[in-house]
């Protein structure tokens, strides 16, 4: 089995059987604010594209690049579809042209022509991606390989069964905006930093060491940042608290706890991986490369200087009246919810930084009151601050996931009153009614499941599965003292009041004995 890294999370894999390309990501993502790292715009798409299936993991827009898609990747190639709650992918893929969809029914294994086959385990909580994120499995001719991209699933045991696996590829850096974009001194931020630095990689060891694949590779991420505004997100100013570490961190970090089956594949690396090894060649010293990231991005931020700015010059549209857009988006959205409006609790505040950069718009998402309305000098639970242009643009395009341009753009900042709360963001990723009302379904049935399996953690009796996303708390639970940390996002719970410490509700059962 051939793969051939093409970026990101993407990869080309080639077997006698047929190819298989997955994810392509090439135009810049979130309002211009993400690039692929390193650059893999100059690789031979064309050839690439010539395809017999593709493979979209999820939506998000690191994955899904409609432009390169439509451009790109032949019309003929048939697309592996996960089995998703919402038909949103398939939609978007048959706007693109495409015609042919083989829907891969969750966790089974599917044989495709000359022996060929795939498995793919969809996830379909409202936190996992826009409302789904999933992975891949391969096998041909006894190789076995496993594109878990930046999927979060609780275990690996579903792959593991269907036996050794070859190559595992997954996400080890960040992809979120915490805690660069919140207003925080610079000492809180860099302690937040390093330990969400530290989380990422401690649930990149646990996966890999679930699954105990031949091969490592490191991938979906980190992505770049070229605009002026984010340049500082890059890791190349020694910042400790910085949570995109790249491929080369990832095999230092890896050697600390053993890991010696790291494999690197930049844009054009091609593995030939057996059931006996795998041998790569690159397109270029891998570690020269990574001496040389610096020079790498500025070079790049050059080139793409004139991309940005014409992005830009798209998000203004004084034409649009901002209050009454939301209000005609957002307040029908409140009146169908129950579970994520009360999940929220309160206000949310948009500042909306105008044109010359100092008259500010003051608009409030009133969870509570069901309406949207100017700002009335309130307390609230969360405050974000933006250019209101990305907010026009947003309406113009009638977006349906905030999460999915603004947010993931990292082009704002954020205060909040007390602990996360990811009913903020579940409800900005469901602004269409199919969306919001799957995740309130999805809450509803995820409140009523009693869960009444307890186990023994330390000195505590806990209930088995994390009040999170369910993770086996037996594999991903850490009791230190009273406090017990789930390492699969890093949520931590104070075991003798039951509070969950990370976000609001979320208790968690424990006793001790
Ligand atoms: S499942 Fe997310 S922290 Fe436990």
């Amino acid at each position: 089995m051939r793969v051939t890294g093409t970026g990101h999370a993407s990869m080309r894999i080639d077997t006698a059987a047929g190819s298989i390309l997955c994810d392509p990501w090439v135009n810049p993502a979130y309002f211009a604010s993400w690039f692929p790292f390193p650059d893999n715009s100059l690789l031979d798409w064309e050839t690439l594209g010539r395809v017999d299936y593709l493979y979209v993991s999820h939506l998000h827009r690191d994955h899904f690049d409609a432009k390169h898609l439509r451009e790109f990747v032949s019309k003929d190639a048939t697309v592996l579809l996960p089995e998703f709650p919402t038909s949103e992918m398939e939609d978007e893929l048959r706007a693109l042209g495409f015609t042919k969809f083989l829907r891969a029914p969750n966790e089974q294994v599917v044989e495709l022509d000359g022996g060929l086959k795939i498995m793919i385990q969809a996830l379909t909580s409202p936190t996992d991606g826009p409302i789904g994120d999933s992975s891949l499995w391969v096998e041909y001719d006894g190789v076995r390989l496993l594109n878990q991209n930046d999927a979060r699933p609780t275990d690996l045991t579903v792959f593991a069964e269907l036996g050794h696996v070859h190559a595992h590829l997954l996400q080890f850096s960040g992809a979120i905006w915490y805690p660069m974009v919140y207003e925080l001194p610079q000492a809180a931020k860099t302690a937040f930093g390093k330990q969400k630095r530290e989380r990422q990689f401690d649930r990149t060891w646990r996966y890999i060491d679930d699954l105990k694949a031949d091969h490592v590779f490191p991938i979906a991420g980190p992505p770049c940042f070229l605009d002026d505004a984010l340049w500082q997100f890059n890791d190349i100013h020694g910042d400790e608290g910085n949570i995109f570490p790249d491929q080369s961190v990832f095999l230092s970090e890896y050697a600390k706890v053993g890991g010696t089956n790291g494999i690197v594949l930049l844009p054009g690396s091609v593995a030939e991986v057996t059931t006996s090894g795998a041998t790569t060649t690159h397109p270029q010293p891998v570690e020269e490369f990574f001496a040389n990231k610096k020079a790498h991005l500025e070079e790049m931020r050059e080139r793409k200087r004139g991309v940005i700015e014409a992005e830009k010059a798209s998000w203004r549209h004084p034409e649009i009246d901002v209050l009454a857009g939301m209000k005609r988006r957002i307040e029908p959205l409140l009146d169908e919810s129950i579970y994520l409006a009360k999940g929220v609790g309160g206000p949310v505040r948009f500042d909306l930084v105008g044109y010359d950069g100092s008259e500010v718009e003051s608009i409030v998402v009133d969870f509570p009151g069901k309406e949207v309305r100017p700002y009335a000098d309130e307390k609230v639970r969360y405050r974000f601050r933006t250019e209101r242009a990305l907010i026009e643009h947003l309406l113009y395009i009638d977006e349906v996931d905030w999460v999915n341009s603004l947010f993931l753009s990292c082009r704002f900042s954020a205060a909040r009153i007390g602990q996360y709360n990811e009913f903020v963001y579940a409800f900005f990723k469901c602004l269409s009614t199919e969306r919001l009302q799957y995740a309130e379904g999805w809450y509803d049935e995820h409140e009523r499941a009693v869960d009444a399996e307890d186990v023994t953690l330390g000195d505590w009796v806990v209930q088995r599965r994390c009040p999170h996303l369910k993770a086996d708390l037996t594999r991903f639970g850490i009791v230190e003292g009273d406090q017990l940390t789930c390492q699969l996002h890093g949520w931590k719970f104070d075991l003798p009041s039951g509070r969950c410490l990370t976000s609001v509700g979320h208790k968690i059962r424990a006793t001790r004995p």
